[in-house]
């Protein structure tokens, strides 16, 4: 049984993919300082209550364990807030980041599988946006997504390390059977925040001025539990291929703007009055990202199953889950 370490573990995206590693036979060790996360969201075989900034506290997790291979999701994400934290999210993504590529080489792991973002390209006009597209990140979060890749892809060129950098697109849904869904309290998503404030009959935020047709932003929006699966088709991919590094966009082409799933939201939850309030575009927002998944579809063989309005379904019974289960999610 092969031993993978997820930083980040507890999060969203990485309670998913502990999951789905477990269900394909890994033995899972997570690493989550839990400034984020939830240790309900564990699901692994071993945890590690650890911040990755913490070189001397990370390297003993990494000399007590025969690591095969690391995803590392662990990072802050909030856009805004990475404007006015340069220097915590400089410290937390990139040096964070660094230390994980050096203990990976120094422990002689070969390959590592990180998650960027579709931050890393900024303000776009042409679509779908492929990897070949031009990097001008709007965001400092964004740009801590790219030094962070460019640190990687200089240790692939020297060949210590193998890697695919994954740039996701808005990542949504839920595994609400096994009770693990996005944490962020309070929500920082879209979708998360329209579900919440329609259940608690709160006044939306529909933000306008955008360059698009009907004036609110566009999104690429992707399932986690298709996002998952992509992560374990890089590790298989990645032990095959001859190349040392590579990049690929997680997003599913079919795009949709936040009127359009502010519609599907309140066809399910049926709440006849609702204040929408509307508002301008934010700092660092593009008006459009829509992903090209023709390279995922070549490389890995992957390409999206889950429908939007499922990812919502499940999202609406994870929300009210977490509305009741308040106690639970304390750390
Ligand atoms: N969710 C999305 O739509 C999306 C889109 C693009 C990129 N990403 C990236 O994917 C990764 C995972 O995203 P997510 O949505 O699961 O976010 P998340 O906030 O739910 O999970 C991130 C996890 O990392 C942990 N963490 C943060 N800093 C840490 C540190 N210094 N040491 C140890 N643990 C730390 C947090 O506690 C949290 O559990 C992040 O790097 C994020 O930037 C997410």
């Amino acid at each position: 049984m092969k031993t993978v370490l997820i930083t980040g573990g507890c999060g969203f995206i990485g309670s998913h993919l502990t999951l789905f590693l477990k269900k394909k036979n890994f033995n899972v060790i997570v690493i989550d300082n839990l400034i984020i996360g939830k240790k309900k969201l564990f699901k692994g075989d071993k945890f590690f209550k650890i911040d990755i900034t913490n070189k001397v506290k990370l390297e003993k997790v990494f000399r007590e364990n025969k690591i095969f291979a690391i995803y590392h999701l662990a990072g802050l994400s909030k856009l805004t807030e990475s404007f006015k934290k340069k220097r915590l999210y400089e410290k937390n993504n990139v040096q964070g980041t660094k230390n994980i590529i050096q203990l990976t080489k120094k422990y002689k792991i070969k390959y590592l599988i990180f998650s960027s973002s579709a931050s890393v390209y900024g303000k776009k006009r042409e679509f779908p946006i492929n990897e070949k597209s031009s990097l001008n990140p709007i965001s400092y979060y964004g740009k801590t997504k790219l030094l962070s890749e460019k640190l990687i892809k200089h240790e692939c060129k020297k060949k210590k390390i193998k890697s695919i950098c994954l740039r996701y697109f808005n990542v949504v849904g839920s595994n609400f059977k096994n009770k693990i869904g996005e944490i962020h309290n309070p929500p920082i998503h879209l979708i998360p925040i329209l579900i919440r404030n329609i259940i608690l009959n709160k006044p939306i935020n529909i933000r306008l001025n955008f360059n698009t047709k009907d004036k609110s932003g566009i999104r690429d929006y992707i399932d986690v539990n298709d996002m998952a699966r992509a992560h374990y088709l890089c590790l298989k991919k990645l032990i095959k291929i001859k190349k040392n590094f590579l990049v690929i966009n997680l997003g599913s082409k079919k795009y949709f703007s936040v009127k359009e799933i502010f519609q599907i939201i309140h066809k399910k939850i049926k709440i006849k009055k609702i204040k929408i309030v509307f508002s301008k575009k934010l700092k660092g927002e593009p008006d459009k990202l829509v992903a090209s998944g023709t390279l995922a579809k070549k490389i890995l063989g992957w390409r999206p199953k889950v429908k939007i309005q499922n990812s919502i379904s499940n999202m609406i019974l994870w929300e009210k889950y977490k509305l009741k289960n308040k106690r639970k999610f304390v750390n």
